[in-house]
């Protein structure tokens, strides 16, 4: 009987100003990372709606990545203070419902950071490959 190996499904919500170019730019380096993160490209972290950070995991994520501009460098002055409220908050919701927060990370990076881009991208593959597929996505169960 062969056991079936867990890859992890990730959804990445980038900004398209910094992190979506650090994304860009550690493809373009062709820097080897893990293929686990769906990169969702939107103008500013700060679009980033908690309803769409549950609906990712509603829709089978086993873990999911904001990552927007550095602190002070948002092109929108503000959005990634309101990404970083919102990201606590969301935090504590899903502990509430019985996830773990881990399975939801904060990622700063600018658009020069493809090294730090694919370090964090490995990083939470291996946290999620830890703590095993979402048990709200229904891979988990037999
Ligand atoms: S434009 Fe990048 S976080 Fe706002």
């Amino acid at each position: 009987m062969s056991k079936k190996i867990f890859d992890p499904n990730i959804v990445a919500f980038t900004c398209n100003w910094c992190s979506y170019g650090g994304a860009d730019l550690a493809g373009i380096s062709r820097i080897q990372y893990p293929t686990s993160a769906k990169v969702i490209r939107l103008m500013c972290s700060g679009r980033v709606d908690p309803v769409m950070v549950l609906e990712a995991f509603k829709n089978g994520a086993d873990g999911v990545i904001v990552s927007g501009c550095h602190i002070g460098d948002c092109h929108y002055s503000t959005g990634n203070y309101r990404t970083q409220v919102r990201f606590q908050a969301l935090q504590t919701a899903l502990e509430s419902i019985g996830m773990d927060p881990q399975r939801l990370r904060l990622l700063w990076a600018s658009a020069s950071e493809g090294q730090q881009w694919a370090e964090a991208i490995t990083e939470m593959t291996e946290q999620i490959k830890k703590l095993g597929p979402s048990p709200i996505s229904g891979r988990g169960k037999k």
